[in-house]
């Protein structure tokens, strides 16, 4: 009889036990969901992000193997967000938005539709696996990336004269890091460079090359763009923290952390990202 009670005791601890821990679950999750396309049903490695209105913190997580996705409420509090996908290929269905409530998991699906503008996607490293070349050509493309991504060159119409004479020249009068949102002229030549018609040449071979991977005056490119894998397995379990500058056109050095409010820059954040520390400059 006795052990009898005590197990019954013991039984409706464990089963307040086990309820405890399952609202405890709950209440920890603000928002979660799971991501899938018709082309590849549940998908792994797609970042979501969920940034509250009016706010300049956007909170990324990634999809595991199964294809789901959740923010803890410790990184989102109750609100309405706008939610953002990125996974190459691919765009969201929908509006993307949440309401997220206090104490209580908010469920949503997402669903992920093929992209119509790849190259808007693409990364650097896209762009320098897809464009033929020996390494030496591609290497010249990394002269172009302190500013502005490889986008805005691979659209270009130019011809090998164009470049030649014009863009280049103009590029070079930039000043290092000169965003197309803030371009800054050079105030005086660069000593240790070519001159004259020394200079002309880089510019000439560097021109023809260009003038074979941009879109031209054809419109289109000749090879086929390529993308890299998603995020996978342990790759998809971290937790990225944005912050959005004062204003689009500083850099990450400009921005002043206090005790109260740390920006969090990581060492690898990109100083040419305008508007936000991850977002590229196109
Ligand atoms: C020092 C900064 C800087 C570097 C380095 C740079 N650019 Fe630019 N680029 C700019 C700025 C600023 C703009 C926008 C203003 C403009 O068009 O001049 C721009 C715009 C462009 C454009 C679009 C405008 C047009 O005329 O078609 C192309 C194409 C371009 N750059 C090509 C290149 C290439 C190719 C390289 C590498 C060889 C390069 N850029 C390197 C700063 C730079």
């Amino acid at each position: 009889m006795r052990s009898g009670t005590q197990a019954l005791v013991a039984a409706a601890a464990l089963s307040a036990a086990l309820a405890a821990i399952s609202i405890d679950a709950a209440a920890q999750t603000a928002l979660a969901g799971k991501v899938t396309s018709a082309e590849e049903g549940a998908m792994e490695g797609v970042l979501v992000s969920a940034k509250k209105a009016g706010s300049t913190v956007t909170i990324t997580v990634v999809s595991d193997r199964d294809g789901r996705y959740s923010f803890a409420s410790g990184k989102l509090e109750p609100g309405r967000y706008a939610i953002r996908i990125r996974a190459v290929g691919y765009d969201l269905e929908g509006p993307g938005a949440a309401e997220v409530a206090a104490g209580k998991a908010a469920a949503l699906d997402l669903k992920l539709k093929k992209t119509t503008d790849l190259a808007a996607q693409l990364s650097n490293g896209e762009w320098m696996a897809s464009v033929p070349g020996t390494d030496q050509q591609k290497g010249l493309l990394l002269n172009c990336v302190g500013c502005h991504s490889l986008e805005r060159v691979m659209r270009s119409q130019h011809d090998a004269d164009a470049f030649t004479k014009t863009v280049l020249p103009r590029m070079q009068g930039y000043v290092n890091q000169s965003i197309p949102q803030h371009p800054q002229l050079r105030r005086a030549e660069r000593l240790m460079e070519e001159r004259g018609d020394q200079r002309v040449q880089v510019y000439r071979s560097t021109a023809e090359y260009l003038a074979t991977i941009n879109r031209g005056p054809a419109q289109k490119w000749s090879y086929e763009l390529k993308t890299h894998p998603r995020p996978s397995g342990r790759a998809t379990r971290v937790v990225y923290t944005e912050y959005d500058l004062p204003r689009e056109t500083i850099s990450p050095h400009d921005v002043i952390s206090t005790k109260r409010a740390s920006p969090g820059i990581r060492a690898s954040a990109s100083r040419t990202s305008a508007g936000s520390i991850r977002r590229r400059a196109r």
